[in-house]
């Protein structure tokens, strides 16, 4: 059977064995998918000894710049992402890196929330991997404008230049900003802790402002609560981008895109119970 992993460290409360697992069972398609604890100092060989017969894996904490420099060939989106949460072996036994984690999040807003980001003012939390992921993604839906806010304002800078050529990116700080925006997405790790970024309540337009939280947990976040006290219209947590990164690689490897809502539902049950 083809066999798959999630390469992590920590590894062992990922829920990509379960998706993937389902979407296996929802499309037909026969693959073993299991988790693999990568050590943190050879990342490479330990990736390497398995792709002898493995035949894809994801990439998750604290790896993807290691699979990032591994692969053998990137899609553009990766490139860009300066992060691989995906490889997949390819006929000539190489490695193709992907980062499916910016789509992922895309078809979550679009097709599962139907938000459309077309035109939209787009304002993302945080300069960290997880916004340098997202950015390409979010750009190709050619938004009005995206505005990168950061604790650390440089680090804001630094990727609103390395993006300037695929939109109309800028940066800032959190407390420069009061005009309301369509969507405020948060990809700090604030949530963690039970933080939220220090950004001002005007920047949701009660009814209309859509939230998103990358983070989820049991209880709704501490910025999907801030967003639904601000009076948003939406505040959706990152679960469904989980689910929706996970399709992406499936159909990478396979070439059959599963239906995520069954996946979602279920992951949603598990988290509640
Ligand atoms: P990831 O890969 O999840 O993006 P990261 O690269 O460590 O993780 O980035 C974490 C992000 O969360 C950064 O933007 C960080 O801000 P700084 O660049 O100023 O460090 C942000 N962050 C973490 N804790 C935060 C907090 N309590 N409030 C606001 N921002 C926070």
């Amino acid at each position: 059977m083809d066999r798959y992993v999630v390469f992590g460290n920590p590894i062992g409360h990922s829920k990509s064995p379960m998706i993937h697992r389902l979407f296996a069972e929802q499309t037909g398609e026969q693959l073993d998918y299991s988790t693999s604890l990568a050590p943190l100092d050879d990342f490479s060989d330990f990736a390497k000894a398995f792709f002898v017969e493995g035949r894809g894996a994801n990439v998750t904490v604290p790896f993807k710049e290691d699979a990032y420099r591994l692969a053998d060939s990137l899609t553009a989106r990766a490139q860009r992402a300066g992060a691989v949460n995906t490889l997949s072996k390819l006929a000539d036994g190489t490695l193709l890196g992907d980062n499916t984690d910016g789509a992922g999040l895309v078809r979550d807003l679009t097709v599962n929330a139907g938000f459309s980001l077309t035109g939209k003012r787009i304002l993302v939390l945080g300069a960290g991997g997880a916004v340098r992921g997202a950015l390409e993604p979010l750009l190709a839906e050619q938004p009005a404008s995206l505005i990168i806010a950061n604790r650390t304002v440089e680090k804001a800078e630094l990727l609103a230049q390395l993006f300037a050529d695929l939109g109309p990116v800028s940066a800032s700080g959190f407390d420069w900003l009061q005009e309301p925006v369509d969507l405020i997405i948060n990809a700090t790790s604030a949530s963690l802790s039970g933080d939220v970024p220090p950004i001002a309540g005007s920047l949701v337009e009660p009814g209309r402002t859509v939230c998103y939280d990358m983070m989820y947990g049991k209880e709704p976040t501490s910025f999907c609560c801030w967003a639904r006290e601000q009076g948003a219209a939406v505040a959706m947590d990152g679960l469904g981008m989980l689910a929706e990164q996970a399709a992406e690689a499936f159909f990478l490897w396979r070439g059959v895109r599963p239906d995520t809502a069954p996946v979602l539902a279920e992951l949603r049950r598990q988290l509640a119970a």
